[in-house]
């Protein structure tokens, strides 16, 4: 089966957040299961200056009256075709924001034209080159299926997958007769509360439409998660899937894994003691065996972390220290600053992103927060139970279905692997670090708990079947 995926990120070229992290390994899962992909993503300059010897293939003489090339390349396993459109992608700052964290001004555009661009191949633009079904990702993509429900040529069936509904592409009405789409699609696709929602057209034109957690999949039919779309994803009925995400186990893999100074495998978990000792060193903590608990994280009102700074004192207190590694909203740096700084060799803080030290966090620390007041999938709980570094977590999408909370009843069946709390308040958080570090003072049971998330199986190979069967029948669907 052939199949088009189309992302506005995909590791190891680009990356903003997990997003990437699935649709660079997804292809990558689902090659064992005869699934032939192909992502279209765009010329962003870090793409254009990592690929090797791209090739002309095709040129778009007018999307949305932009002229583009399309480039194919191979990277790392990943078959590419690259958008080609300096006038829309060569920006100085990320994909969506501008250096100074502004959101570019022409994103509807861009985002159109790389939708566009997605329809055109699916619906034959390259010689010898013909989909089965195209799989798009967010509203970045969402409006392929749009175009392909409304264009001459025969729709090729369409799966969109959300990974965080929060983000929905929400438009000025005004923009619709740019993107050249009849008048009547209008209505029947784009117009949301009279302005134009990207996300909310690709839930109504593709043929299925899936999300990233059994869990959050029942919690985005609800107001509370739904942020306004539950009605009409509920109109959906069976055509929602909740699938969770895997990782890729090649990448996150503590025996083989070169970004750190001392692989170790879950019989050799003494051995974490030497990326204890450069984690300890690079944020300036304390030398003794306090458990360090860690942050890797966009630092969002949605990660729950305006709620860290509430802790800090109680997690100091009882012996604790705290390693954080993110960016994200102002007010939420600059508390967290704040800590570090009153607070030295008990919390540090690398403000930005970083892969490589978040490797290195992943193999030191001993406890991972993620205090998400909603997570559609979360990985880096998932990187965590890998690398034997216990995920506390809130009881929420992917994170509650991902995590074995350490109760009575887990412990003493010995299948717990970290620690979920819930409600998402202060309190709450502060009472679950409590339960931790008990827990930490057990040493054999935490160890146990270490290896118990080591063996659960947080790779593709499950949710990669569940893929493969849901485009065959999504393919079926479209005979
Ligand atoms: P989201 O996509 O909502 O941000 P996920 O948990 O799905 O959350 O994915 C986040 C990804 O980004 C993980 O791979 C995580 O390791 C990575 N990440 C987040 N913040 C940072 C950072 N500051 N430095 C390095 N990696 C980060
Ligand atoms: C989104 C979600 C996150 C999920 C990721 C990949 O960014 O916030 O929970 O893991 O997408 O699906």
């Amino acid at each position: 089966m052939k199949v088009l995926s189309v992302a506005s990120e995909l590791y190891p070229l680009i990356k903003t957040g997990g997003l990437a992290d699935v649709a660079g390994a997804l292809p990558l899962a689902l090659a064992a299961h005869g699934v032939e992909t192909r992502t279209l993503i765009p010329g962003y300059p870090a793409v254009m200056k990592a690929v090797k010897a791209p090739k002309k293939i095709h040129e778009f003489g007018s999307l949305l009256d932009e002229r583009a090339t399309l480039l194919s390349a191979r990277h790392e396993g990943l078959d590419l075709l690259i958008l080609d459109c300096p006038q829309l992608y060569e920006r100085s700052g990320g994909p969506y924001l501008d250096t100074h964290g502004r959101d570019y001004p022409d994103n509807w555009k861009r985002f159109a034209v790389l939708s566009k661009a997605g329809a055109e191949i699916a619906a034959g633009a390259l010689a010898g080159y013909k989909p089965d079904l195209v799989h798009v990702h967010d509203w970045q993509s969402a409006l392929v299926p749009v175009y392909m429900r409304y264009a001459e040529t025969a729709e090729v069936p369409g799966l969109l997958t959300i990974h965080n509904i929060a983000f929905q592409g929400q438009f000025a009405a005004s923009l619709f007769p740019y993107l050249e789409l009849p008048g009547h699609a209008f209505y029947e696709a784009l117009e949301y509360y009279g302005t134009l929602s990207y996300l909310k057209s690709g839930i109504v034109t593709s043929y299925a439409v899936s999300t990233v957690s059994p869990s959050y999949a029942d919690e985005i039919l609800t107001p509370e998660f739904g942020m306004g779309l539950e009605g009409l994803i509920a109109s959906r009925g069976a055509d929602l899937y909740g699938i969770v995400n895997g990782i890729d186990a090649d990448v996150w893999n503590p025996a083989t894994d070169t970004l750190l100074p001392a692989g170790y495998s879950a019989a050799t978990l003494k051995k974490r003691a030497g990326n204890r000792a450069a984690l300890v060193e690079r944020f300036g903590l304390d030398a003794d065996d306090g458990p360090i608990f860690c942050v890797i994280s966009r630092l969002t009102w949605q990660k729950g972390l305006d709620l860290l700074p509430a802790v800090i004192d109680e997690l100091v207190a009882l012996g604790g220290k705290l390693a954080i590694l993110g960016s994200g909203d102002s007010d939420i740096e600059a508390a967290l600053q704040g800590a570090a700084a009153h607070n030295r060799g008990r919390v540090g803080m690398v403000l930005g992103y970083d892969e490589k030290l978040s490797h290195l966090m992943q193999a030191g620390s001993d406890v991972i927060l993620v205090p998400s007041r909603f997570e559609p999938c979360g990985l880096t709980q998932l990187y965590a139970l890998r690398y034997g570094c216990i995920p506390l977590v809130a009881r929420t999408g992917g994170l509650a279905d991902t995590i074995i909370d350490a109760n009575e009843a887990a412990l003493a069946a010995g299948v717990a692997t970290g620690v979920q709390f819930s409600p998402v308040t202060a309190d709450a958080l502060r009472r679950a670090i409590r339960r931790t570090i008990r827990l930490y003072r057990d040493q054999r049971l935490w160890s146990q708990m270490q290896k118990q998330g080591m063996k659960s199986d947080v790779s593709w190979n499950r949710s990669g079947v569940t893929y493969a069967e849901l485009y065959q029948r999504l393919v079926s669907k479209g005979q």
